[in-house]
């Protein structure tokens, strides 16, 4: 596991590794575990139970392997190669499951790490097993050096603008993708009478300068039931439908719909 930049989450010095576990001078340590992440959570608040549960973080996995958010990810892949250069430092922020980090390391070489509150979600990117070095972590006390990090992407997660530009280098730039207008309308064209498009608004991001905005779209088709159900659970949706909404999204046997994302670029 590459701990460059990582910094021990209880007195923030630098990091050693020996015998599978990071310590710090002070000895605070952290096991690295079999999947080869290390929970760096000083809270120790990052229980299984934290986050999408087993089964929904496998369901997420599964629906982005497919490769239907592959535009937003290759977006992204772009954004990042075009900022940064082979030994650079690049995060992903609130990574889920790994897929975009993924997606990114087989790309371009560069200093890849990721993290999420969620073990369940840190496990499976780890179990990705891209070279990127994977660790729980809140974004409310990010365990990363001052001014480290080239590049950071954010995807779809919420937002610490004070954490993301203490992280980022002086000339490092930080994406963040929200969902636009018209995202997955046709879902819930599905689930509403009256669905409504999204109102695309960007994080309260004090501190940083918004540079660059890149809009991506497109269309897919879900073919299953599976994958429809797939999706449903990772939006916010699957927690506030009514049970007519989701019944009618049941008899569906396909599903196309409209998929847009909004990149903003900020910088410090
Ligand atoms: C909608 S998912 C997006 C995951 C990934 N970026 C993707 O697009 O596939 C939001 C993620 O944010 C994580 N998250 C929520 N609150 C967090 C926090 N305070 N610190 C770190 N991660 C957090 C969740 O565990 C979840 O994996
Ligand atoms: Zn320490």
């Amino acid at each position: 596991m590459n701990h460059a930049i990582l910094r021990c989450p209880v007195c923030g010095n630098a990091l050693t590794e020996t015998d599978r576990t990071l310590r710090c001078e002070q000895n605070h340590c952290f096991d690295i575990a079999k999947e080869g992440y290390c929970n760096l959570n000083s809270a120790h608040r990052s229980g299984d139970n934290i986050g999408d549960n087993k089964d929904m973080a496998r369901s997420r996995r599964d629906f982005l392997n497919k490769g239907f958010y592959a535009p937003l990810a290759e977006a992204v892949c772009q954004c990042v190669e075009g900022c940064t250069q082979k030994g650079d430092s690049v995060l992903d922020i609130c990574c889920g499951e790994g897929y975009y980090t993924e997606y990114l390391t087989k790309r371009m070489e560069r200093d890849f790490y990721g993290f999420d509150l969620s073990k369940n979600m840190v496990r499976l990117a780890a179990k990705r097993h891209c070279g990127a070095s994977f660790f729980v972590a809140n974004i409310a006390r990010i365990p990363i050096a001052d001014g480290s990090v080239k590049a950071a992407f954010h995807l779809f997660a919420p937002f610490q603008a004070a954490e993301f530009g203490r992280i980022l280098a002086k000339d490092g730039t930080l994406f963040t993708a929200i969902p636009g207008r018209r995202h997955l309308f046709g879902l819930k064209e599905a689930l509403y009478d009256t669905p409504y498009e999204n109102d695309e608004q960007k994080p309260q991001a004090d501190g940083l300068r918004l540079t660059d905005e890149i809009r991506v779209k497109g269309e897919i088709t879900l073919g299953s039931q599976e994958d429809i159900q797939a999706l449903f659970q990772m939006t916010p949706y699957y927690y506030h439908t009514p049970s007519k909404g989701m019944a009618r999204l049941e008899q569906l046997g396909s599903l196309t719909t409209e998929i847009e994302f909004v990149i903003a670029a900020y910088q410090k």
